[in-house]
């Protein structure tokens, strides 16, 4: 048995990514259905709104899922306390150390895996606990660090004893194959999940995904400290533009994305909207079903299968 099927008790070793105001309850049950780990993303939602929507997931999966906590939410210490009342086995943690709220879930029978973009952090969540890391790398949707996947996965499994998470830049079982041959012993996939029947983004979303090539990504925010990876855009060009400009005030900036995930996701603006998407959003070419897309992964992995050792 896989060392990852084993912590999250699926049947493929996959997460999949806890995407802020995309990863509902009817995306993290159809993966959990599909075999893989489904997350409830918890972004900047407040604790009451977590809890509907694992209370939504529970009635729609009997198989394990987890709940992604994004540490610098205003609402994380409440989350924290309210996934133990709520009998959550796993959290994944994205934005930071999750230290100071390790013991009390691990007190409560809760796995902790934390999303990690380097080794110095890798290091320090084995230290404080974590079952597992997931290693993401720039590639990925969202918000990014420096290191490509390539590069940062072998590091860290190099550098820490727990099991590794490969994350960022999968999409097919290629993507699969290469990350277990990197060393990791399970994926976390979000871009290529973007595109699936299930996922509740709007229809513009998923086709600006399946229409977009190799070069379509770029990041925002490099400058602000706040690194996003998205589909090019009217909106991204206009930041950008700004970012190079002199003197342009930081509130110009902001109002320009405030809200904008929320714009391309609902709405479905892929002119102002903040089309967060990885580059390997290229290699998407159809909208499946979430089972399809998983069964695809690792049915035809060569090392999954055994087929390469
Ligand atoms: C639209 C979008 C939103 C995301 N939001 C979050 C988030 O709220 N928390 C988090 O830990 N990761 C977030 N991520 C990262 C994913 O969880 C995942 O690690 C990443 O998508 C993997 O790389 P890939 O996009 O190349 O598959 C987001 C990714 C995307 C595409």
């Amino acid at each position: 048995m896989n060392i990852i099927t084993e912590l999250l008790g699926t049947k493929y070793p996959v997460i999949q990514g806890g995407m802020a105001n995309i990863a509902d309850h009817r995306l993290a049950s159809a993966v959990s259905n599909a075999g893989g780990l489904g997350l409830i993303g918890a972004g900047g939602w407040d604790v009451d709104k977590v809890r509907s929507e694992i209370k939504l997931c529970k009635e729609l999966t009997d198989k394990p899922f987890g709940v992604n906590i994004m540490l610098m939410s205003p609402h994380a210490e409440k989350i924290s306390d309210m996934v133990i009342e709520e009998g959550i086995k796993i959290i994944t943690t994205g934005a930071g150390n999750p230290g100071i709220y390790i013991d009390k879930w691990k007190n409560a029978g809760i796995k902790v895996i934390p999303v990690v973009p380097s080794v110095s952090l890798a290091k320090r969540v084995q230290r404080v606990g974590a079952d597992a890391v997931i290693v993401e790398g720039t590639e990925a949707g969202g918000h990014v660090g420096e290191l490509t996947t390539f590069t940062l996965v072998p590091q860290v499994v190099d550098a820490i004893s727990i099991p590794v998470i490969a994350a960022g830049g999968i999409a097919d079982s290629r993507g699969v194959d290469a990350s277990f041959m990197l060393g990791a012993s399970g994926i976390q996939i979000g871009t290529v999940l973007l595109a699936s029947i299930e996922c509740p983004v709007h229809e513009n979303y998923k086709n600006k995904i399946v229409k977009s090539k190799d070069t379509d990504t770029v990041v925002t925010g490099r400058s602000t400290g706040a690194p996003v990876r998205v589909l090019k855009n009217k909106m991204s060009r206009e930041y950008l533009r700004m970012t190079k400009e002199k003197n342009v005030p930081l509130e110009e900036m902001e109002k320009l994305t405030l809200g904008s995930l929320r714009k391309a996701v609902f709405d479905g603006d892929m002119d102002y909207g903040s089309v967060m998407a990885g580059q390997v959003a290229g290699l998407v070419k159809e909208i499946r079903s979430v089972k399809a897309i998983l069964d695809d992964l690792f049915l035809k992995s060569k090392v999954y299968s055994g087929e390469l050792k």
